[in-house]
């Protein structure tokens, strides 16, 4: 299956048209790490100041390892998806025990966090390993130019397109081919209204030549989505408030909240609305949020895993961006 002109014509388009990236400068495995665990859920255009920030406050793993959960997850704060953040953390940890950032595929693939994708990019991009990666951009690009009608995202899917990828990969190039796929995918032959007009690919592709470019990939049914309604509620009592981290099982393990209230809400003698109807949207969630302020002259009894803490130490937590938004509205 391999195709040494497809091969080559998408590594001259990378040459021309690839973007350039900061971790795309550097062969450290730390820093291309941390950029493919970053990108994993994230664009490119949000992830960069996030990484920036991570390679100045933590500029090697060692410094990473040292740091706290609360410190890294409110660097991680805005991004979404924070079990990537707390994984980090943990990843980190796994190689400063080791004493080493670990060179093969398996090795790699051990990091918490670090998934088929994410350790083939890495192997690749900071080692040279021979190892595809595979994610929506190269199912897209494959699927079209081969005219492959597997639906994505079934086991059959990932074992065929990843077979087809593998078999493309030049061995002297393996971490440019996979970042040529990836930048092509996202740049050239995009989801909606790919660039079909100036593609070097062009006189070769399936799905052009069939009218098939808006059919594939051939997508699953969607994923259904769960609405959930709650009530922030932020207690005001001698410029302290009542905070409390998430627990497991649940959205955003690990971040600190205010007093929250689902299903079922009870109306405090003296709350005030802040604002109502504040939408979040997570992947499997769509939330809808009220805002509350409620002012105590005493304090009350707080439920179970809630603290007191100053206002003016808020801003130590990490919390989710409702959260944020929520004191937002306190001084609006
Ligand atoms: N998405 C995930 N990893 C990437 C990389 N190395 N370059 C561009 N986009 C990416």
């Amino acid at each position: 299956m391999q195709d040494p002109l497809f091969t080559a014509t998408l590594l001259a388009w990378y040459d021309v048209h690839g973007r350039d990236l900061p971790w795309r400068r550097t062969k450290d495995p730390y820093a291309i790490w941390l950029s493919e665990i970053i990108l994993q859920q994230t664009r490119i255009a949000q992830g960069l100041s996030y990484w920036e920030r991570f390679m100045d406050r933590f500029p090697d793993y060692h410094a990473l390892a040292a740091a706290s959960e609360d410190e890294v997850l409110r660097l991680w704060e805005g991004l979404g998806y924070y079990s990537r953040g707390r994984n980090l953390l943990t990843a980190a940890r796994q190689i400063e025990e080791r004493g080493s950032f670990p060179d093969t595929l398996e090795g790699i693939r051990t990091l918490k966090g670090v998934g088929d994708y994410t350790a083939a990019a890495i192997a690749s991009i900071a080692f040279g390993i021979p190892a595809a990666v595979v994610d929506g951009n190269v199912y897209r690009v494959l699927a079209r130019f081969y005219g492959i009608a597997t639906p994505v995202g079934t086991t059959a899917a990932k074992k065929e397109f990843t077979e087809r990828a593998q078999s493309l990969l030049p061995a002297d190039r393996p971490g440019d081919f996979n970042q040529a796929m990836m930048d092509f995918g996202a740049m050239q032959c995009t989801p909606a209204s790919p660039a079909c007009l100036v593609c070097p690919l062009a006189s070769r592709c399936d799905a052009l030549k069939t009218g098939r470019t808006n059919l594939l990939p051939v997508k699953k049914a969607p994923i259904s989505v769960r609405d959930r309604h709650l009530r922030y509620i932020y207690l005001r009592c001698g410029g302290e408030t009542a905070i409390r981290r998430r627990g497991p099982g649940d959205i955003w393990q690990g971040l600190w909240e205010p007093l929250v209230q689902e299903d079922r809400f009870t109306d405090f003698p003296g709350q005030r609305l802040l604002r109502s109807g504040v939408k979040h949207q997570l992947t499997h969630q769509h939330l809808t949020v009220d805002f509350y302020l409620l002012e105590c002259k005493e304090k009350p009894v707080l439920p179970e895993g809630y603290l007191w803490i100053p206002e003016t130490d808020l801003d130590k937590y990490g919390k989710p961006r409702l959260f944020e938004l929520l004191i937002k509205a306190l001084n609006a």
